[in-house]
């Protein structure tokens, strides 16, 4: 069925429902994004949430910090970590509780998800950083969320019954445009936007499958496209994807990767999911 109008408040709405920390973590990304940045109030607010209280303390004591002395308030936390750290760890601490779930539209067990999502921040922001854009902490961020309109677009695509969507030749993406009205890009974007994140990372977020059309996120878009196709390639995230990735030449040469750089960058990417999970983890 091909909606003309689609309500994206309800997708909206079914994806910050899905989070209990949602709340929280929304007026810490809040604040911790505003060109003011507070950090005693960012602490105030993370010290109501007893589960934030564990990952800041957890990853400000964590081995890759190696701090000399322990650190248990988390207003000391939070000034030690600084800004972009908190902001990466706030990211990956409610995406990660979203995205463990399986996505049966998506063709996704449960763990897929959220691995392709550590993948992609990870990834992203190693190709950032390369570039020397100065973009490698947006990358991540924008990594961590880029997926996240599946969330919602999920139960929508198994009420949908495509056809052949094992066997098909068209990627995800597309068929999510020809049946349900809209793809999980452009969701995700306006989550990101709810959320009162960048500009700069709801446009590379909206075009991460189709770059060449992205805006003032043009480059971090081509980023996210090319980190996403190292990891598909290689059965990350894939679900019905796996042989069907289509990507633009053009953000290749932005990224300034070839096709036979993709081993090597995946071996390179490999490892920091598995330390994201633990620090994570605890
Ligand atoms: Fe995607």
């Amino acid at each position: 069925m091909l909606q003309t109008q689609i309500n994206l408040e309800p997708l909206i709405q079914k994806i910050d429902k899905l989070s209990p920390m949602g709340h929280t973590v929304q007026k810490a990304l809040a604040l911790v994004s505003d060109p003011s940045y507070d950090a005693d109030r960012l602490a105030g607010v993370l010290a109501l949430d007893e589960s934030m209280t564990g990952m800041v303390l957890r990853l400000a004591n964590s081995a890759y910090f190696a701090t000399a002395h322990k650190i248990a308030s988390v207003k000391h936390a939070v000034n030690f970590l600084g800004q972009q750290n908190v902001k990466s760890l706030l990211l990956s601490a409610s995406v990660s509780y979203l995205m463990n779930r399986p996505l049966p539209g998506y063709g996704l067990n449960r763990g897929e998800l959220w691995t392709h999502a550590i993948g992609m921040a990870a990834g992203s922001r190693l190709l950032a950083d390369r570039l020397g854009t100065g973009l490698a902490e947006a990358a991540y961020a924008a990594g961590m969320l880029a997926d996240i309109g599946m969330l919602a677009l999920d139960t929508l695509l198994q009420e949908e019954a495509i056809p052949n969507m094992n066997a098909r030749t068209a990627p995800t993406v597309d068929l999510e445009t020809q049946y349900l009205g809209i793809d999980h890009a452009t969701l995700g974007a306006a989550v990101a936007k709810r959320w009162n994140l960048p500009d700069l990372l709801v446009d590379a977020i909206a075009h991460h499958h189709h770059p060449s059309l992205a805006g003032q996120g043009a480059k971090l878009a081509a980023v996210l496209h090319v980190a996403d196709a190292v990891l598909v390639k290689n059965g990350i995230g894939a679900g019905h994807d796996t042989s069907n990735y289509p990507i633009e030449p053009a953000a290749l040469e932005v990224v300034k990767v070839k096709p036979d750089d993709f081993e090597t960058l995946f071996a390179s990417i490999t490892p920091l999911i598995q330390s994201a999970k633990s620090s994570l983890n605890g």
